[in-house]
């Protein structure tokens, strides 16, 4: 595929995201020698911009330590349009450069040539932006794929009518939906874990597990986004994308091959097997400020609307009524303004049965996501020694202590490369999105109808009130001793 005829075309060239992540994850690539041979990036935005404004602006996020000649290598292929996002003449011009661009890399009819539309834009320019490609620069004699990114809507009906519209313009084979949880290492580590171990699958089941908690943390609040985040809050934000995604691969069946669509396929067969979010199986947060002043709280920002009841922590029990899960509860954590940064993964499994000792801590298999790649299973061992105690120790496979050399690259760079090698594996299929919808709106419609006021945190806290008791109550977590702590392996 080295040799295809690529064009990439960044709409949306000047924000926020085509500048932190799509630039840096192409130019990633580009340095990889993983951008087909023959490749041009066309940045295509509405301000107008000298060359040297644009240069600077993309290129603000690379590494400082980059080499230069690898970023004017880059710039070389990189180019830029500027116009606006309803009017047809601007696509057309586009649509003409993108031709010339073509012939300078010595366009042939035997050529196979690969359109990207990446479009880093809000969602309420998809559309104009889709129908002005389709009309105007869609070329129907190459492959043509379309990237786009959250928010898919707000609700179930809202997301139905995007779906809508851009299937009006787009087969959902040309249509890449990107999750960036998707990309990231330790989450497509899963389905390698589970279906390439034979011991893992054997307990993974009602029958070995006893709950399930994906948790995310960021210990940062919505500074500068709040206009932003106070229209969806962090159920939307975070859980009913990234974080029941991951549940699905947790949870899916094993596909019947490695082919992007029977992967959906498993994906999509377990989130219709969840039962809709109950608000009695909830928690809702919203960060203050400190004490001490120090943070702010959430409604502090000027940007927030002063009577916002907008959750920014959320915590949640699903379940899902299969036969392979049918009892296990999970528990789905999301949070702003929290103690630390932290994704994991923590699948804890049932109490020994006719155990030989007493009062035996649980086995835990670990999954952090970030900031450090890690899986370990939490093992109970012999204390070392003269004792005959027991203790609870770990199995750790740390990778910045086992993979010292390799550099994991940014989630957005492995989802492009998957696009570019037309793989939807790592892509969220429409009927996975309406599914995810279905599940969080009654919940969403309740919290806004009831008006339901989220319980106070302290920024940098663990959560509201309740947060460590509710894995234990709404799940039955058992926690194992304060004692214990996992101390990640250091890389020396
Ligand atoms: C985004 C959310 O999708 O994911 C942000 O909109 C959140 O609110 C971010 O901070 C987290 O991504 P990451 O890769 O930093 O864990």
């Amino acid at each position: 595929k080295h040799d295809v005829l690529t064009t990439i075309v960044v709409f949306g060239a000047s924000g926020d995201l085509a500048k932190k992540k799509t630039y840096p994850a192409l130019f990633h690539l580009y340095q990889q020698g993983l951008l087909p041979r023959r490749t041009r990036i066309l940045g295509y935005a509405r301000t107008q911009m000298e060359r040297d404004s644009f240069t600077s602006r993309v290129t603000s996020f690379f590494k400082k330590d980059t080499p230069p000649a690898d970023i004017e290598g880059f710039l070389a292929i990189c180019g830029y349009v500027s116009g606006k996002y309803d009017v047809a003449e601007d696509f057309i011009r586009l649509r003409e450069e993108i031709d010339q661009q073509e012939h300078a890399m010595a366009k042939r009819a035997e050529d196979e040539r690969v359109h990207i539309y990446y479009l880093a834009l809000p969602p309420s320019v998809f559309v104009s932006v889709g129908t002005q490609i389709r009309t105007n620069v869609y070329d129907g004699s190459c492959t043509n794929r379309v990237v786009i990114e959250k928010p898919f809507g707000h609700d179930l009906e809202s997301s139905r009518k995007l779906s809508k519209d851009i299937s009006a313009l787009f087969a959902e084979d040309e249509i890449y939906r990107i999750d960036h949880y998707l990309g990231k290492e330790m989450v497509k580590n899963i389905l390698a874990l589970r279906f390439a171990n034979v011991f893992y699958e054997a307990v993974w089941n009602r029958h070995y597990i006893s709950n399930v908690q994906i948790t995310f943390k960021e210990p940062f609040g919505t500074e500068g986004r709040g206009g932003y985040f106070d229209e969806f809050g962090i159920i939307r934000d975070v859980m009913q994308n990234h974080l029941l995604q991951v549940l699905s691969i947790v949870a899916m069946h094993q596909p019947q091959s490695l082919r992007s669509e029977d992967i959906r396929d498993r994906k999509t067969e377990v989130l219709r097997r969840i039962l809709p979010i109950q608000l009695e199986d909830t928690l809702l947060g919203q960060y203050v400020g400190t004490r001490d002043g120090s943070k702010p709280g959430y409604k502090d920002d000027d940007t927030v609307p002063k009577g916002s009841m907008t959750p920014t922590f959320a915590q949640c029990v699903l379940h899902v009524d299969n036969d392979r899960w049918r009892g296990v509860p999970w528990v789905i954590k999301a949070g702003k303004a929290l103690d630390e940064a932290k994704m994991v993964i923590r699948i804890q499994f049932k109490d020994m049965p006719n155990a030989l000792f007493p009062n035996l801590a649980r086995n835990e298999l670990v999954l952090q996501v970030s900031p450090k790649e890690a899986v370990y299973i939490k093992t109970i061992v012999k204390e070392p020694g003269l004792s005959t105690n027991l203790a609870m120790s770990e199995l750790d496979l740390s990778y910045h202590k086992r993979y010292q050399d390799v550099k994991i690259p940014d989630a957005y760079a492995t989802l492009i490369l998957d696009v570019l090698n037309g793989d939807h594996s790592n892509f969220v299929r429409s009927d996975e999105l309406d599914e995810a919808w279905r599940i969080f709106t009654p919940l969403l419609h309740q919290i806004d109808s009831d008006q339901v006021i989220p319980l106070p945190y302290e920024y940098g806290s663990r959560g509201p009130k309740g947060v460590d008791e509710f894995a234990t109550e709404r799940a039955g977590y058992k926690l194992t001793s304060r004692e214990y702590h996992w101390q990640p392996k250091s890389a020396t």
